[in-house]
């Protein structure tokens, strides 16, 4: 975006040191002010799923309490409404809010793909397909910004596991770093145009992604044409000048001024041009000019409203997973409800860490149901949350769903499961849930289950149970939506938005990940989620894209056309219902010889149909439906030849299909190597039987030598080196990690299970963290003197970190006595009331 002439004119009268001033947070959640010439500081915070402004301490754990603000669904529940439309409102609400607090920038939409149902933060991001994930998070951009506020999609990019995620270097081969990880954010950035990327924490192919830049200034920019602000994630910056040079402007939060110096230095050095550096503070300049409007304070939000949303959005997004004896919907004939289940009470809504908002009410569904003329009977929770044994609470349960004609048992993943930091250890609900559903199924009483959850979990009790509702995370509405969903107020529409595998070893990278040490190989490259279970024809417990409805839908007359698929879709059941139709592209009796899935989902509608009613859908076929990412052209090509386009209500519900010849532009072909490579030399990956790669076999498809996977030993920890790596070591250092680790052991066991993967947080920092994110209180001088004490030389390293801290409390006493030459800083102050 250009900035306008006064923008520019400031910047000309800009010292060095003021311009470099402004690449850096004045404090946790604003950019510094330039009053002299009128640059306001803007405030930025979380998040995708609702406002995280904080009034008092400020964090990025979610740790302080924030503002109150609408929780809506997180974006792995309202993935599943595959409804644009919907994003973009919720979109918009969050933009309201935001504005109203005078908030420049959400932190949000992400958009990450979820390669690995364990990874922590799956419940903030939206699929395992990227055109899904792509569709949504552009729609939720605009929606925000449409309030003059800017979004912020994050995390750029393959940000795969929380574990080590300031340290892991993603090893992706360029194909599935463009099809599977990219491609979404590709969509999102070009139809969305988000004024604000969020680079990840992790290396990308051996380089950060803050100074990547391929990432940064190749793909994003040149290619994409993004033309807003790349801000790294809070301490995710690792060499200053690198960064700035690749792309990314802003670092947040404060550092009190050490790397805007390492700017300043660089100049002066004449390692950094200048110019470099004006175009980077333009973009500053341009985000302040975007975001005027927020900034002048929009009027006060309809929480009550925004509220009604919030169950809507829920409602849009409950799956039916399974309703194989017509249980549901219950209605005054079901007889006697028992509610059985902690999370019926106390709904688990929300994931943890950054993205936690401190909502304006929250709904149960046990308030929900005892309100909704159902012959409630009564409620047990039945179980303790992190299995905590209680024999009490089975046998109350137990002896409630006696007395009961249905059992409405509430199941799910608590808190402690799903956060960010942390990726799961398994893909099980707790023993005791389980044992109690074992116990009520066998009593003969019909149970139905509802789950909440972030992210798959392993279902052994599925066919066993007579029916599975999922409401996801489904935001401070959820308890209404998913009782409106039981009693047949609302029909479902929601559809996965990810496979749900039969069991953990399954999945592809289930054998390796998270990876623990310095590399994380993506060696299952492009098959990822259904393309993965496709391509082996693995039998699935529920595939992407399913879910039921309480009417049916019959399609008709596909018609596939040059850039779209036309068909007739008909509600013929007796209530109203939400279809949502996939389109899905399958190169014709090919993709067994042919590196690729055997289909990929090509574009999606959702179509609300009256009993009886008909409509024709019309579906443009996905910019890349039928290309590949040609790694010899490094370029996207057509594959070109006959494909079978697809509709169905899931990836293995196919209902019609139709043939089309796809012919490649003039010299846009792609290679034939690249489709069907060398059986000998990629036998493996021609199957799809990835698990049995062997690294030379990985080697030839990432086209390079494979780094070392694991940390070096032997030589001393540097800065870029995290805490974790203490582990073993003698002296400060391992006392320093055993330290830490205990404090897990012990907040655990005094049930503070979120304050307890903080811990992984503090392990997972990399030294230079620690001054980084200090807001000046340890400078690099006294990170040096850490880090000697660390490596073996403790008194030394004492010394010297006790000199620095002296040094530094004498130069803050002379600063207090000095004129300032550039304007402090300018603190938001946020009115609590
Ligand atoms: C998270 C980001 C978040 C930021 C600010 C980081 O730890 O990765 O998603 O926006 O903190 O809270």
């Amino acid at each position: 975006m250009q900035i306008d002439d006064d923008r520019r004119r400031a910047r000309s009268q800009m010292t060095l040191a003021e311009k470099a001033s402004l690449m850096s947070g004045a404090n946790f959640w604003n950019t510094k002010a330039l009053g002299r010439l009128g640059v306001p500081s803007i405030m930025l915070t979380d998040g995708p799923h609702g406002l995280r402004k904080q009034g008092g301490a400020a964090d990025h754990l979610g740790l302080n309490a924030s503002l109150p603000a609408t929780c809506f669904p997180t974006a792995a529940t309202l993935a599943n409404s595959w409804d644009t439309d919907l994003l973009r409102q919720v979109g918009e609400a969050l933009g309201a809010e935001a504005a109203a607090e005078s908030v420049s920038v959400l932190l949000g939409p992400g958009l990450n793909i979820k390669r690995n149902p364990l990874a922590g933060r799956n419940f903030e991001y939206f699929s395992e397909d990227p055109l899904l994930s792509g569709r949504l998070a552009a729609a939720m951009i605009r929606g925000i910004q449409s309030n003059g506020v800017a979004a912020s999609a994050k995390h750029f990019a393959v940000n795969s596991q929380e574990t080590h995620r300031m340290s892991i270097d993603e090893i992706v081969d360029e194909r599935a770093l463009h099809e599977i990880y990219l491609e979404g954010f590709r969509i999102a950035v070009t139809e969305g145009g988000p004024w604000t990327v969020m680079s990840s924490y992790n290396k990308v192919n051996g380089t950060y992604a803050n100074e990547n830049r391929e990432l940064l200034e190749a793909i994003l920019r040149r290619h994409w044409g993004f033309d807003g602000l790349v801000v790294t994630d809070w301490g995710g910056n690792h060499d200053r000048v690198a960064g700035l040079v690749a792309g990314n402007a802003l670092e947040m939060p404060s550092t009190d001024g050490v790397t805007d110096r390492e700017i300043v230095a660089a100049v002066e050095a004449g390692a950094l041009d200048e110019a470099v550096l004006d175009a980077r503070v333009d973009e500053l300049l341009a985000l302040v000019e975007r975001t005027t409007a927020a900034r002048a304070g929009a009027p006060g939000v309809d929480h009550d409203r925004h509220h009604e949303l919030a169950v809507e959005a829920a409602r849009r997004s409950v799956v039916l997973l399974d309703n194989a004896r017509g249980t549901l919907p219950l209605g005054p004939r079901s007889g006697r409800v028992a509610v059985i289940g902690d999370f019926a009470a106390a709904p688990r809504y929300q994931g943890a860490g950054s993205s936690l908002v401190n909502p304006t009410r929250v709904d149960s569904a046990l308030s929900a149901l005892q309100a909704s003329g159902l012959d409630v009977v009564g409620y047990e929770p039945g179980f303790a949350r992190r299995d905590v044994p209680s024999e009490r609470r089975r046998r109350r349960a137990v002896r409630l769903a006696q007395r009961a004609d249905v059992v409405l048992l509430f199941l799910g993943l608590d808190e402690s499961a799903e956060a960010e930091g942390v990726d799961r250890a398994h893909l099980r609900l707790a023993r005791n849930q389980l044992a109690l559903t074992r116990e009520l199924v066998s009593l003969g009483v019909p149970v139905v289950v509802v789950l909440s959850g972030g992210a798959p979990v392993e279902l052994p009790f599925a066919g066993h149970v007579d029916a599975i509702v999922h409401g996801y995370l489904a935001g401070q509405g959820g308890g209404r939506a998913i009782a409106d969903v039981l009693t047949g107020r609302a029909n479902p529409g929601g559809r996965l938005a990810e496979t749900y595998p039969l069991r953990y070893a399954d999945v592809p990278s289930s054998a390796t990940f998270a990876r623990t040490e310095a590399t994380s190989e993506h060696r299952e490259s492009i098959y990822v989620g259904y393309r993965y279970f496709d391509k082996v024809g693995m039998p699935v417990r529920y595939p992407f894209g399913h879910g039921l409805s309480y009417t049916e839908f019959a399609y008709a007359d596909l018609r596939a056309g040059r850039t779209s698929a036309e068909v007739t879709v008909t509600n013929t059941g007796e209530v109203a219902g939400v279809e949502t139709v996939q389109l899905y592209a399958e190169p014709a009796g090919r993709a067994e010889g042919e590196l690729r899935a055997p289909r990929e989902l090509a574009g999606f509608a959702t179509v609300a149909l009256e009993p009886g009613e008909s409509a024709t859908v019309t579906i443009g076929y996905a910019e890349h439906a039928f290309d590949v990412f040609d790694p010899t052209a490094h370029d996207w090509r057509t594959a070109p030849g006959r494909y079978a386009v697809l509709v169905g209500a899931s990836s293995r519900d196919i209902r019609l299909q139709a043939a089309l010849e796809v012919e490649a532009p003039a010299g846009r072909a792609a290679d034939p190597a690249v489709l069907a490579p060398d059986v000998a030399r990629l036998p493996h990956y021609l199957r799809g039987d990835v698990e049995h790669a062997g690294d030379a076999e990985y080697e030839a498809l990432l086209g390079r030598a494979l780094p070392p996977s694991a940390w070096p030993t032997g030589r001393p920890l540097t800065r870029d080196d995290i805490i974790a790596q203490a582990k073993g070591r003698r002296g400060f250092g391992g006392l320093l990690h055993g330290l830490i680790e205990l404090s897990g052991r012990v907040l655990l066991r005094l049930g503070k299970p979120l304050a307890a993967n903080n811990t992984h947080f503090a392990l997972d920092l990399p030294f230079r963290s620690i001054a980084r994110m200090s807001g000046g209180t340890v400078d690099d001088d006294m990170l040096d003197g850490l880090l000697l004490m660390v490596n073996g030389q403790f008194l030394r390293g004492a010394r010297r970190t006790a000199t620095a801290w002296l040094a530094q409390r004498r130069r803050a006493r002379a600063a207090r006595t000095a004129a300032p030459t550039v304007t402090p800083p300018t603190t938001t102050v946020i009115d609590k009331d």
